[in-house]
């Protein structure tokens, strides 16, 4: 008898992500004809600039094919160096850039070039549903710091302080938050500069994927702009949710401690894995970095108001609550209020998954349960509004509906 092939071990501890399991059964449900309302993908609903698309077409047709620099062109590395400077007030230089395929394989490939076997990760959680398996592809080990809805989902310095011993390799920072939607203050973040500093052997992995994308008064404030911890973080960031361009791949790094020997081992580790991103894409990056920011702009406001017409909807619905949203596009109401209730299709609600699967079957809207998400997760789901009004109009009709209708 022929012997089956055996997994790695390695590929049968990692779960599929369950954000895009739920982006895809919609994709699927709504090919179907079904009216389904999607409250699930996490990525923005327009369409990229046409400015950074031309920019790419005209690459493609002058011949741009070609292999290109793992890390990127100068060109692409600088543009992305002069942002770093200029809007986040991060002191770097183009050779402090790496530019990977998408911000996900970014966040991966830093903590492959960081973490060692055993060493523990710091995760303030509820957080994202990729980082824990990407800790623990590295070998890693996550040890949680949990933060609820009572306090927006934000650690304190204190937490922080509590969760750090010699064991800490490395902490995941990500602000905007998927899946909280909230957002750390130039004060919160300088509190937690502060304890961070006295632990200079501690990574600082700042994802700050959505900081375009916040909707309060408060200036965004990068934790490798703060006096003294650029040496000690690696900032990520990427085009694909500010500039609607999560289709393209792009995300990068920075980081410029340690005589840049961070951005050096991610390039080494990236010219084994995937050379660069596809090579007719660079000059895109220099155009939406420079002359799409006016778009952008158009976008974060189209996405504050819906922040506020999908918060003052939740907000009054029974048994649940749900921090304001202030960056990202996500809120993420706690809905264990319904619990124990049974919903009108004869589902018993005992946990963020049943309420998910019987919204999703019952009153045609998805919305991503929170167990993936970590802490407080179980209790809680997603909702995205990076969807038309209409849409988070009659979602949240149905919703209202469905829960009216709970005994
Ligand atoms: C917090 C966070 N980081 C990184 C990413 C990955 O972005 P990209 O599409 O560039 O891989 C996402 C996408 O959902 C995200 O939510």
């Amino acid at each position: 008898m022929r012997k089956p092939l055996e997994l790695s071990k390695r590929a049968q501890g990692v779960p599929a992500s369950p954000t895009l399991a739920i982006t895809a059964r919609v994709k699927e449900l709504k090919a179907a004809g079904e009216d389904i309302i999607g409250f699930g993908a996490g990525e923005p609903d327009f369409g990229t600039p046409e400015v950074i698309a031309d920019a790419a077409v005209e690459s493609l047709r002058a011949g741009q094919t070609r292999y290109a620099p793992t890390p990127g062109t100068p060109e692409a590395r600088e543009a992305i160096a002069h942002k770093l400077r200029t809007e986040n007030g991060i002191d770097c230089s183009a050779g402090d850039i790496i530019i990977n395929n998408g911000a996900k394989f970014t966040v991966y490939l830093a903590l492959q070039a960081i973490v060692n076997p055993g060493d523990v990760v710091l995760l303030p959680t509820p957080a994202w549903v990729s980082y824990k398996p990407m800790i623990e592809l590295a070998g890693g080990v996550v040890r949680e710091i949990p933060a609820g809805p009572t306090c927006d989902f934000k650690m304190t310095p204190a937490d922080l302080a509590a969760h750090l011993d010699g064991d800490v390799r490395a902490i995941i920072l990500n602000s905007p938050s998927n899946p909280c939607g909230t957002t750390y203050t130039p004060e919160e973040i300088r509190g937690l500069a502060d304890v961070l500093s006295k632990h200079p052997h501690v990574a600082v992995i700042a994802d700050e994927i959505y900081e375009r994308l916040t909707y309060t008064q408060e200036p965004y404030l990068s934790m490798a702009a703060v006096p003294g911890m650029a040496e000690q973080t690696i900032t990520i960031n990427g085009l694909s949710k500010t500039f609607a361009m999560t289709g393209w791949r792009i995300g990068y790094a920075c980081a410029t401690g340690s005589g840049g020997a961070v951005i050096k081992a991610m390039t080494r580790m990236q010219s084994q894995m995937t050379s660069s991103i596809t090579s007719f894409l660079m000059p895109s990056i220099p155009v939406a970095l420079e002359q799409a920011m006016g778009e952008v702009e158009k976008m974060r406001q189209t996405f504050a108001a819906r922040a506020e017409m999908i918060h003052g909807r939740i907000s009054q619905w029974p048994g649940v609550t749900c921090p304001r949203p202030t960056g990202a596009f996500y809120v993420f109401p706690d809905v264990s209020g319904t619990f124990g209730r049974t919903s009108r299709g004869g589902v018993v609600i005992n946990g963020a998954m049943d309420f998910a699967s019987a919204l999703l079957d019952e009153a045609r809207v998805a919305v991503v349960p929170g167990e993936g998400f970590l802490g407080c997760g179980p209790n809680h789901v997603r909702l995205s509004f990076a969807c038309s009004e209409a849409d988070i109009t009659e979602g949240c009709r149905r919703i209202e509906e469905w829960l009216g209708q709970l005994t």
